[in-house]
């Protein structure tokens, strides 16, 4: 079936990656598709054709006209003229006449000239022609996403409390530092689901360890929170430090499970802690071995993990460290001029990630020896598949799992946060613009720093990001080390912020359901317009998206507004929340329309025949009542829902287990529907809010299950 959609082509010996869980037979065919030259495969675009994909990089839904590059990258300024960020996505869709899309399974560096060097060319340019490349065809943008979705796997699925408000900063240093912050969300009834503990948890910067000193009661801690339904979610990093004493970098010698140089003696580099070693998670017996590490704190309670700083990001090595130092030294009597001045600063400022220290770093693979700049791309991905294949063994339940780094294939085994953005409303934009990028490559579980994570946020950039993040899977708030204080209970408009983060739990299931449903049907959970309406207006909006079957968003991305022009490319139903429980409806006609949007209400849009679900608000999603529902329903015709629903926590849920569909048929005024409830459906009560457009009337129905 997939077959006659995907033509799989090899080159050259690839380096097997499981980006792919289907194994095509290769097509001994030349390729047409696609000239190729001088190592570099080029297509003539055709004119005004929108190029979609490379999951998470900089710019628009709409790639056309830059230069990206796919080598997973730790760079903290996500501006528009960089090329690379931290996950390598190489899949892209050309929305022509044929539309078609392309995925590149290479694991070192790949150049996507989509028109950067000429409008109408895009030029892939892998670094060695060891690789294979998939050819996909499909009537549609949403065809070809879900076959190539198809083709890598479904998406990695999160327990449901991970759809709960969370809350982290870089750090919460002591256990009387989280207790402070429980206690604050509980004091103002702010609802919240999880706390991050970032790097300064550990003993000395080293994994699995814990400081006894700031948490000298961790284990009541992590009980103490759970009670309250609050999850603690530790930070792993990459690097382990190199001391003697310490268990895994004792281990990691012992059976020489660190990254070695090319002469076989453990790599060593420095990040947070000095010096580290970096386990070899591209060998099996490695993954093994450090995957089960995480047992340590999970046997303390924990249930969720962050991986960071897994590019890896390297401050510097012992060598670059030494010459850089010597020319300091080299230096000193002398008279600093210009050119001495600006040598010996960029001897320090280049040290940081220095892309040559990948070529001085060997994998012991069951493929080969082989360079890590020539694989550069599976390394966070390897590191974050020990911890999940590690949770198989040891959680009969799900687990919350998201890394820094990623490339495909990672996607079924975590979700990803979009790093160290800034308190910009300009980076709230590119958020919303990444969404369906990241969700064409199978990352559904995604979001950004909520509020920023670098530099200091203001009010109401925050609260702006928050009505934003209510939609995203991730809703996580994380700032960095010495930025403002940006938990919400920290300004004077607390209110109008726990009035978001009480919204995301009446609307929780609906998103959850959704995310559910894309999940098992590859499909988006984020729709660019132009994915779903061919007009010319949706085909160049990128500032609204589509969640799931039936809604539109169109978030405020700019300071000082209380409204914008939202694009309705057709009628569509506005939920307008004023406060968590009340809503107004007004129907919106196919056009533009400026809507107001004060800074203290949400609209969302529903499509027509198209459904949302509320639920009560509740502290957490552990409180939920799921007895209950609310239904608004926008009728034109028929309407009918089909809405997931499961106990947030049973590994690989099938849809007989959860499905539940709804109904909705309108005559002469009489609301018939048809409910089929899923066997473990704890639903008994449902109350339906109906628009029927025709009428231009509202009823309200109610029904006993
Ligand atoms: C970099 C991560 O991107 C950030 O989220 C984290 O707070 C810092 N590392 C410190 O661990």
């Amino acid at each position: 079936m997939l077959e006659t959609k995907v033509k799989r082509y090899q080159y050259g010996n690839p380096f097997q990656t499981d980006a792919v869980v289907i194994k095509l037979p290769i097509y001994h065919e030349p390729l047409q598709k696609l000239s190729h030259e001088n190592g570099n495969f080029i297509y003539k675009l055709e004119k005004g054709a929108a190029v979609y994909g490379l999951g998470e990089s900089v710019r628009g839904i709409n790639k056309r006209g830059w230069f990206y590059t796919s080598f997973c990258t730790d760079d903290d300024m996500h501006t528009e003229n960089k090329h690379a960020l931290y996950g390598s996505h190489n899949f892209l869709i050309c929305n022509e006449s044929q539309p078609f899309g392309i995925f590149i399974d290479y694991p070192g560096k790949v150049h996507f000239d989509i028109g950067y060097t000429d409008l109408d060319t895009l030029m892939i340019e892998p670094e060695m022609m060891n690789l294979d490349l998939y050819l996909i065809e499909g009537q549609n943008v949403l065809e070809i996403i879900q076959t190539f979705r198809t083709l890598i796997g479904q998406s990695y699925i999160p327990p449901k409390w991970a759809f709960g408000y969370q809350q982290s900063r870089w750090s919460y240093e002591t256990a009387d530092e989280i207790r402070e912050v429980a206690y604050h969300f509980k004091k103002h009834e702010i609802p919240l689901d999880s706390i991050y503990l970032d790097i300064d948890y550990m003993q000395n910067l080293k994994d699995f360890t814990v400081d006894p000193h700031k948490f000298p009661d961790f284990e009541n801690l992590v009980a103490e929170l759970k009670e309250e339904g609050i999850h603690l979610i530790p930070i792993i990093d990459a690097g382990v430090k190199a001391e003697a004493g310490y268990e895994i970098y004792e281990e990691g010698i012992k059976n020489g499970y660190f990254i070695k140089n090319e002469d076989g003696t453990p790599f060593e580099a420095a990040v947070w802690p000095g010096k580290v070693h970096f386990p070899d998670f591209l060998n099996k017996e490695t993954r093994t071995w450090f995957g089960m590490k995480y047992k340590t704190l999970i046997d303390k309670g924990i249930e969720g993990f962050w991986n960071d700083m897994n590019e890896p990001s390297i401050f510097y090595t012992p060598n670059a460290m030494k010459q850089a130092m010597d020319s300091v030294l080299e230096n000193k009597e002398k008279n600093i001029d210009l050119g001495l001045f600006f040598g010996i600063k960029d001897q320090f400022s280049n040290i940081l990630n220095k892309p040559e220290y990948f070529k001085e770093m060997y994998h012991d693979t069951d493929q080969g020896f082989v360079c890590h700049h020539e694989v550069h791309n599976l390394y966070g991905y390897n590191m974050t598949r020990a911890a999940a294949e590690a949770f198989d063994v040891i959680k009969e339940e799900r687990m919350l799992l998201f890394s820094r780094a990623s490339s495909t294939g990672m996607h079924r085994f975590s979700g990803i946060w979009t790093g160290d953005n800034r308190s910009w409303w300009s980076h709230l934009l590119l958020n919303i613009k990444m969404m369906p990028s990241l969700n064409m490559c199978g990352y559904l579980y995604s979001g950004a720093d909520i509020g920023g994570f670098s530099d200091n946020t203001t009010e109401d950039l925050l609260t702006r990001w928050l009505q934003f993040g209510i939609f995203t899977p991730l809703m996580r708030n994380h700032t960095a080390k010495y930025t403002r204080a940006q938990e919400p209970y920290r300004f004077k408009s607390m209110a109008v912020m726990r009035h978001f983060i009480c919204l995301r739990y009446v609307l929780v299931n609906h998103l959850y359901s959704e995310y559910m449903k894309a999940c098992l049907s590859n499909t988006l959970y984020f729709k660019a317009l132009a994915f779903e309406y061919s007009d010319d207006i949706s085909k160049e909006i990128e500032d609204q998206l589509l969640l799931g079957d039936g809604l539109m968003i169109a978030p405020i991305y700019e300071q000082n507004k209380t409204g914008r022009v939202v694009y309705f490319p057709e009628e569509m139903l506005c939920v307008r929340f004023t406060t968590e429980k009340t809503y107004q409806l007004e129907l919106m006609k196919q056009g533009h329309h400026y809507v107001s949007m004060p800074i203290d209400q949400l609209v969302i849009f529903i499509r027509p025949n198209h459904l949302l679900i509320l639920n009560d608000e509740a502290q957490n999603v552990s409180q939920l009542d799921n007895h209950q529902i609310e239904i608004i329903a926008h009728v034109q015709t028929t309407c009918e829902g089909r809405y997931y629903e499961d106990n947030g926590l049973v590994k690989n849920p099938k849809l007989e287990d959860g499905l539940s569909q709804i109904n909705i048929n309108i005559e002469n005024n009489e609301v018939g529907t048809q409910w089929q409830k899923s066997k473990n459906s704890q639903l008994n009560h449902v109350t339906y809010t109906v628009y029927d457009a025709k009428q231009n009337e509202i009823f309200i129905h109610t029904e006993n299950l």
